[in-house]
């Protein structure tokens, strides 16, 4: 009964689409009042006094919570994230200042509407650009898992002695995640336990952070999450809508429910930063690389609110055969708010630039872009010497060129056309690290048949809940209808954050190491089902238990996911107006669990890139720091009409090194290169060299 791997339906489709799924905004608890949030609108510099008297008077209103009347909390770690109410210092434009809570939504928006503010204005700093100069070390970067910067050989002199060269900046914007559901959260208080309703990726995370901020045991946080409308990487950090909804509840003592708006989704819970990237390659004439350097500045929010670094150099090290390359890292500080993590943070915007420079330099040689890329291909993760778990990269560039048709591809730009469209062809190399945590999970079959697993895991809207039932069907040896998965609840075994495309990695192997407990425990022999065991035993039910962890496999091998990506584009030869009209992504994630679910993310991820190449961006008015499209009318993302046909392929990879389960994540590795396949596909098809995205009409019309 083999269950991994089948394209089976997600589990819980019939209670989304019948809307019977709840959400945290959604919870019905009894007595429940109603928070907004009051945002700061001044770039920088201090609140230096409120009215409130018009608001107090309105109907409905309960508290009315600002810097000079709210609870102290138990600020131990940095970072918070950003303001909690607790000084008067605006540090962006769109920070809390304020929360106002009343018996209903409408009554607290309305005396939202007539407080009063009165700042001391400094200068924002709105332009990382403008301070790049400023740059400074990040403290911890990757949390402190390794240095910022790094170097092998001698790329500076390789780079001066070289021939072939490319020498150029690229630049990616703000971007926002903007999954359909927005943050909320219901918090109730009883006596000093709370209770938490909350959209999160993380509902650990968020049992620590609460419990730490109120200064209260972890174990009298109780986090509930059973499904979430999206993450993409804002729900991963605990972000104050949290706090301030449970210190509302606090304040008033009732049931509270904070829900932001789509606008306060631009300066609630980070974005993806800004990233100015310089990069020196250089080949020899055969087309050997011979020098990278890839130096990466992303902005930052004021260095008080805490430090996010965006990656953009880690494909760089480990990618390409090239003895000598060097990757830095570098922020920028400015009145923003923190940015975060957002889908395959670093390698989205990094692939960018460095596939986009890999083309440059494959045009300067006269080579074709996928030859010069198989020309330098890394047999083993030429930075630390190691080999890697897998690599079926050159599988997924051949089968994905054989279905794209890149043989027929002519080389030289503007020389594929059809009447008056300009046609081009781009690829772009997609890798992603393959991540693993420790985490635990509760398995509990019954003689009837059925079995109910339980992990403190999330379900972002990826199909978690579908591919662990999958799981533990075929490691029981019972259907996948009769199984229950239960997730989202902190009181369930610990499952790390569902980020980094780390759950089916982690949590998986602990689901099947506690089917196996349970199977030992009835010392099954292969014949007899856990029902006919548990009957013969005259039990009703059996439990296991497991703690699955990594183990050293990280120090003897390198473990990522790779992907080949393939754009064609058509373009106005007169008007510059830019179509995808082609796209065909080539994947080794490892082992794959569910065919449906699986290509849902490749395609989705694949849309998410073709967003990062032609629409999105976030506008930040250059004087006050106030976002000006907040909102996802003008904060354009690909709608049907964007989107191509899109063809994946998932080339089949067994190894069982990485994890039990031989899964290497399938979030966030579509999307890396696609921006970079895009730009190309437009460089060909125009002679163009657009080295930022999104790429617009007037970048061609230059
Ligand atoms: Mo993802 S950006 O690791 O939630």
């Amino acid at each position: 009964m083999a269950n991994i791997g089948q394209g089976i339906d997600r589990v819980d489709g019939r209670l989304k689409v019948t809307g019977q799924a709840r959400y945290a905004a959604e919870f019905a608890v009894p007595g429940v009042v109603h928070a907004v949030l009051v945002n700061s609108t001044i770039g920088a510099g201090a609140i230096t006094g409120f009215d409130l008297t018009a608001a107090q008077a309105m109907p409905g209103v309960l508290a009315i919570i600002t810097p000079d009347n709210a609870p102290k909390l138990q600020i131990k770690q940095q970072p918070v994230h950003a303001p909690l109410l607790q000084d008067r210092d605006v540090h962006f434009n769109g920070q809390h200042i304020a929360v106002v809570v009343a018996d209903t939504l409408e009554q607290a928006d309305a005396a939202a509407s007539l407080i009063r503010v009165r700042y001391r204005r400094d200068e924002p700093v709105t332009s990382m650009d403008a301070v790049l100069g400023r740059a400074y070390t990040p403290k911890n970067f990757r949390n402190g898992a390794r240095p910022a910067d790094s170097r092998r050989g001698d790329p500076d002199s390789a780079f001066d002695n070289a021939t072939v060269k490319v020498d150029a900046s690229y630049i990616t914007p703000i971007e926002h995640h903007n999954p359909m559901e927005p943050h909320a959260t219901i918090a109730r208080w009883d006596g000093n336990r709370l209770t938490v309703w909350t959209a999160t990726q993380g509902i650990s995370s968020a049992q620590q952070t609460l419990a730490s901020l109120f200064g209260i045991d972890q174990a009298d946080v109780h986090v509930i999450c059973p499904y979430v409308g999206g993450g993409f990487g804002c729900k991963g950090n605990t972000w104050p809508p949290a706090t301030l909804a449970a210190m509302a509840a606090k304040v008033v003592g009732k049931p509270v429910k904070l829900a932001v708006t789509r606008a306060q989704m631009f300066t609630s819970n980070g974005y993806r930063p800004r990233t100015v990237q310089k990069l020196r390659f250089a080949a020899d004439e055969q087309g050997h690389l011979v020098s990278m350097r890839h130096d990466g500045f992303s902005q930052m929010s004021q260095p008080a609110l805490g430090e996010f670094s965006e990656p953009v150099g880690l494909a760089t090290e480990m990618l390409y055969a090239c003895p000598n390359v060097a990757v830095t890292h570098r922020l920028v500080a400015t009145h923003a708010s923190l940015p975060t993590y957002m889908r395959a943070p670093g390698l989205a915007s990094g692939n960018f630039a460095l596939e986009s420079a890999i083309d440059e330099l494959a045009v300067a040689l006269r080579q074709d872009p996928l030859e010069f890329r198989l020309r330098n291909y890394a047999e083993q993760e030429p930075h630390q010497n190691r080999p890697f778990a897998s690599k079926a990269l050159r599988e997924c560039y051949s089968q994905g060129a054989e279905a794209f048709g890149w043989s027929r591809r002519s080389h030289e730009p503007r020389s594929m056309r059809d009447g008056n469209v300009l046609i081009g062809w781009g690829m772009a190399t997609s890798t992603y690290p393959t991540h693993r945590m420790p985490a635990a999970v509760r398995v509990r079959v019954g003689a009837n048949g059925t079995a109910l697993v339980q992990v403190g895991t999330q379900d972002l809207g990826t199909g978690t809940y579908t591919v662990m039932s999958q799981i533990a069907a075929d490691e029981l040896g019972i259907p996948v209808e009769r199984i229950q998965f239960e997730l989202g609840d902190s009181a369930f075994p610990h499952a790390p954050v569902s980020g980094g495309s780390m759950t089916v990695a982690s949590v998986g192997p602990a689901v099947k190491a506690a089917c196996e407990a349970v199977r030992a425990k009835l010392q099954a022999d292969p014949g007899a089902s856990l029902p006919e065991l548990l009957a013969r035993h005259n039990m009703e039910f059996v439990e296991g238990t497991s703690e699955a962890k990594p183990g050293d496999e990280e120090k003897h091998y390198a473990m990522h996911a790779f992907g080949a990506q393939f754009a064609e584009v058509r373009i106005d030869a007169d008007l510059g107006e830019i179509r995808v009209s082609r796209f065909v992504g080539a994947f080794d994630a490892g082992r794959v669990m569910n065919a449906k679910t699986a290509r849902s993310q490749l395609i989705g991820g694949i849309v998410y890139g073709l967003g990062m190449a032609l629409l999105e961006e976030t506008h930040v008015d250059g004087e006050s720091g106030r976002i000006v499209n907040a909102n996802i009318a003008e904060y354009l993302v690909p709608v049907n009409a964007d989107v191509p046909d899109i063809q994946t392929i998932i080339v089949p990879n067994d190894e069982l090194i990485s994890n039990p389960l031989g899964a290497k994540g399938i979030g966030e590795l579509p999307m890396v290169g696609v921006a970079a396949a895009v730009a190309n596909a437009v460089y060909h098809a125009t002679g163009v060299r657009v080295r930022k995205v999104p790429i617009r009409i007037e970048d061609l019309l230059a």
